[in-house]
């Protein structure tokens, strides 16, 4: 068996985690081979539900699972870590601006930044979930410079997944007859996504998505729209925010990220942005990419129309206004 290694997960105590920790435990991400030591962080307030999940976890005797850390020091949680999965985040309260919000996550994600930057193995993967995901990402990766910015991503995959499934459904086929449905840009109501590159597994052929659903007013109307509002309409059922398609995703991103995308097919991940595809240079957005030997390249040369150009504009200036806004708030402090 391989040496185990260690891997954190932020907001510990939280209810993403709750389901995430068990599937990481069980092999889904790092494979059925890979022992694991996790690290569990969160804030002090936290601390006895902490001890509470420390508990399932033992009594679920996960045989990968060698060793347990709980931790509320971020420079124990991301100590000699390979894998990051950074969930904590401060969640918006009612009558928050964006401003707000984003400046008491900005101090989080530069903390956790420091710290993976002195700790954490240099070729650490860190994902970001906690909300404005892509710009914690931007603000953590630019407090840990020793680590390469590629190495720091934000999570779109459960958009990715929102949508793939609305197209099994209204098809009537399994989610695995759906392949390469793209999430462009940010991870919020602005988020694009994009069906026209995807295919679909109908009678035993892959067709276009478009030529096998031949309803473009759907697919540039409601299509978009209920991906978009998913996560509102999940709150608004169950009163509590997406955990267990939240924890799911999360494991669906790392686990590509870790044993690379078939040939033929491509993820979404939020990247330090080159500019493709006019979009802002040094945001992080959400492209498709394929994935080999553990790095990522944004999918190249996909026919972009004006419709979807008129998208990537939206979604890319309010990233940028975020950075702006994010960078504001680190210059002030
Ligand atoms: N990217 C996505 O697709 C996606 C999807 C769902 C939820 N989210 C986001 O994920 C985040 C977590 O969601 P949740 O439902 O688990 O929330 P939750 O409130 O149940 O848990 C969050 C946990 O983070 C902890 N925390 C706060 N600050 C911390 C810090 N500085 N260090 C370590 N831990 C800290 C809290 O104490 C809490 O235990 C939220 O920001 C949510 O908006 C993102």
């Amino acid at each position: 068996m391989a040496e185990p290694i260690r891997v954190v997960v932020t907001g510990a105590a939280g209810q993403i985690a709750y389901s995430l920790l068990y599937m990481i435990a069980r092999g889904e991400v790092f494979g059925k081979d890979q022992p694991l030591i996790l690290h569990l962080l969160d804030i002090p307030p936290m601390v006895g539900v902490l001890e509470g999940v420390v508990m399932e976890l033992a009594d679920c005797a996960l045989p990968l699972l060698r060793e347990v850390v709980p931790t509320t020091d971020p420079l124990v949680g991301f100590k000699d870590v390979s894998a990051a999965f950074l969930v904590g985040a401060m969640p918006r309260k009612e009558g928050m601006e964006r401003k707000d919000l984003l400046s008491a996550n900005v101090k989080i994600f530069k903390v956790q930044g420091e710290a993976l930057d002195k700790v954490a193995k240099k070729d650490v993967k860190v994902l970001v979930v906690g909300n404005p995901a892509n710009t914690n990402a931007l603000v953590c990766s630019n407090y840990a410079p020793s680590i390469p910015k590629e190495n720091f991503s934000a999570m779109t995959r459960l958009d990715q997944n929102r949508a793939a499934s609305q197209l099994a459904n209204k098809m009537g086929v399994p989610i695995t007859s759906v392949s390469n449905v793209i999430i462009w840009g940010n991870h919020s109501s602005t988020q694009y996504p994009d069906a026209s590159q995807g295919t679909i597994l109908i009678n035993g052929e892959w067709k276009p998505i478009a030529q096998a659903v031949n309803d473009n007013a759907y697919l540039q109307g409601s299509f978009i729209e209920t991906v978009q509002k998913r996560g509102a309409a999940v709150i608004g059922a169950r009163k509590m925010s997406s955990a267990m398609s939240a924890a799911k995703a999360a494991c669906d991103h790392m686990h590509d990220w870790w044993n690379g995308t078939a040939p033929g097919k491509f993820v979404s991940m939020g990247v330090f942005s080159d500019g493709s595809y006019g979009s802002p240079k040094g945001v992080v957005f959400s492209f498709p990419v394929e994935i080999k030997n553990k790095q990522w390249k944004i999918v190249d040369n996909l026919p972009i129309t004006d419709f979807a150009k008129g998208k990537l504009n939206v979604t890319g200036t309010e990233l940028q206004e975020e950075k702006d806004e994010a960078m504001s708030v680190l210059d002030s402090n």
